[in-house]
């Protein structure tokens, strides 16, 4: 009995937090949202959660893999590559961007969709409590995510299941955190920074623009841009390719 009632509270308490997350967000143009990139299983569960809690509806992939094309994923129908999405309405559904393969290619196509007139909607897991967290637009945070108070995300960030965001962090534009990484109080990320699985980052320590974390490394002091981050502690083993820089998103103005 004692643990029926405490799984009646902690179910009220996540459609709560889900109701918050939903009123304040704003909603993707007409109620719908597609996703990009159809990989990831975890999106179908996801999918489940968030339409319950939000209304929201997800409608279905594009993805440049012909393969895929006119097949289901989790359910949810292919409808082509990004050519076929650029042909479709505007004004009809948002777009999720589900590509983690490394924070300059998500970027760069998140920022291709935007320039083409194409709203970023958020993906968030309806547990998380986002009391006291400041959000950009396109966020994705994936189940079991802890953001405490105080934390900035900016837009196109994605953080995934089980890693802990501590109070007062900020990440910058399309940054990307691995599952069960942990960041530590007062840190700052500059834009694409990528934290492996696993790894730590120790309290008000800053990563430049670029930055890559290795798999269960451990940061003890600040990184210069696109460092490559190994071991613990951890030691910079290189640089990524210096292309061109993080353009802004601007995801604000649409
Ligand atoms: C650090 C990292 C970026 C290096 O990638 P890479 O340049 O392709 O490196 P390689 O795989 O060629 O490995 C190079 C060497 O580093 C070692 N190495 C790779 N990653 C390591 C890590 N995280 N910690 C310690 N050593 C590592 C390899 O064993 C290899 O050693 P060797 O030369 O003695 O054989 C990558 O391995 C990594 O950890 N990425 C994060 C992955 C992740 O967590 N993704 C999240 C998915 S949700």
């Amino acid at each position: 009995m004692r643990q029926a009632m405490t799984s009646v509270a902690h179910g009220e308490l996540i459609r709560a937090s889900a109701w918050r997350a939903a009123v304040q967000r704003p909603a993707p143009p007409g109620g719908k949202v597609a996703f990009i990139g159809a990989n990831n299983p975890e999106t179908a569960r996801m999918v489940r959660d968030v339409q319950v809690a939000t209304g929201v509806e997800f409608i279905g992939y594009f993805d440049n893999d012909p393969d895929k094309k006119g097949r289901t994923f989790c359910g949810l129908p292919v409808f082509g590559g990004f050519d076929d999405l650029l042909g479709c309405d505007r004004t009809a559904f948002g777009l999720v961007n589900l590509i983690t393969r490394d924070t300059k290619t998500r970027h760069e196509t998140t920022r291709f969709f935007a320039e083409n007139g194409f709203a970023a909607a958020d993906f968030i897991h309806p547990s998380i409590n986002l009391d006291g967290v400041t959000l950009g637009r396109g966020v994705y945070l994936q189940e079991g995510v802890i953001v405490q108070g105080g934390v900035v995300l900016g837009d196109n960030v994605c953080v995934n299941s089980g890693a802990t965001i501590s109070h007062e962090t900020s990440l910058g534009t399309s940054c990307f955190v691995a599952p069960g990484a942990t960041l530590a109080g007062l840190v700052t990320l500059e834009p694409g920074v990528l934290i492996g699985a696993g790894a730590s980052v120790m309290p008000r320590l800053s990563l430049g623009t670029g930055t890559t974390v290795g798999a269960g490394a451990v940061i003890t002091k600040d990184t210069t841009e696109r460092s490559i981050m190994v071991g613990v502690p951890a030691v910079e083993t290189g640089k990524t390719p210096d292309d061109e820089a993080f353009l802004p998103l601007f995801l604000d103005k649409m």
